[in-house]
């Protein structure tokens, strides 16, 4: 599992802290062994099921999600840093495990990907702060994971899940105009 995690994140190294890649590593680790998907599923289903047909996979979506966030916090940082302190390892860590419950929230059947009754029950961001607690992650970073979704609109986010949000959306709300 270790190694299907590294080929699916090459972004965990970008974390600098070695117990937080550690941390978020296992995750994805624990979150891959409780899942009815596979690694390989996961470059192959889309990223969402609230766009028809959409042609965009998982891990398309979110490791671009990964880079816009982390280019976002260091421009943040770069211009607004003395006023504004952004922690760029938060920043990177909550982006990859942002979706890691959707691994509890998604199976397949027939080949399609749909929302199990679990998922039904409990969307990924809170599967994924169950999973991401169980493996140690700070709260700074579980924070991100619970927040960075429709849930989060009902609390007040820290600098690194607004960067994570925007991230997310931005690269979400314009599949909406594909299915128009
Ligand atoms: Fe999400």
């Amino acid at each position: 599992m270790r190694e299907a995690v590294r080929r699916l994140w090459p972004e965990i190294g970008w974390i600098s802290d070695a117990g937080l890649r550690e941390k978020v590593t296992q995750t994805w680790i624990r979150a891959l062994e409780l899942s009815p998907l596979t690694a390989e599923d996961l470059s192959q289903i889309p990223f969402t099921l609230l766009v028809p047909d959409c042609p965009t996979t998982f891990m398309e979506h979110k490791r671009c999600v990964v880079h816009i966030a982390r280019q976002a916090a260091e421009s943040m940082k770069e211009f607004m840093g003395n006023a504004l302190p952004v922690d760029l390892d938060t920043v990177i860590a909550g982006a990859i495990l942002a979706d890691v419950g959707k691994l509890l929230e998604y199976e397949k059947l027939n080949g399609q990907a749909r929302q199990s009754k679990r998922g039904e029950m409990l969307r990924h961001p809170f599967t994924g702060v169950a999973l991401a607690m169980q493996c140690g992650v700070p709260d700074a970073v579980c924070h991100i994971i619970a927040t960075h979704a429709a849930e989060g609109d009902l609390v007040k986010r820290t600098t690194e899940a607004y960067i994570v949000h925007h991230a997310d959306f931005m690269a979400f709300l314009p599949f909406k105009n594909l299915s128009k």
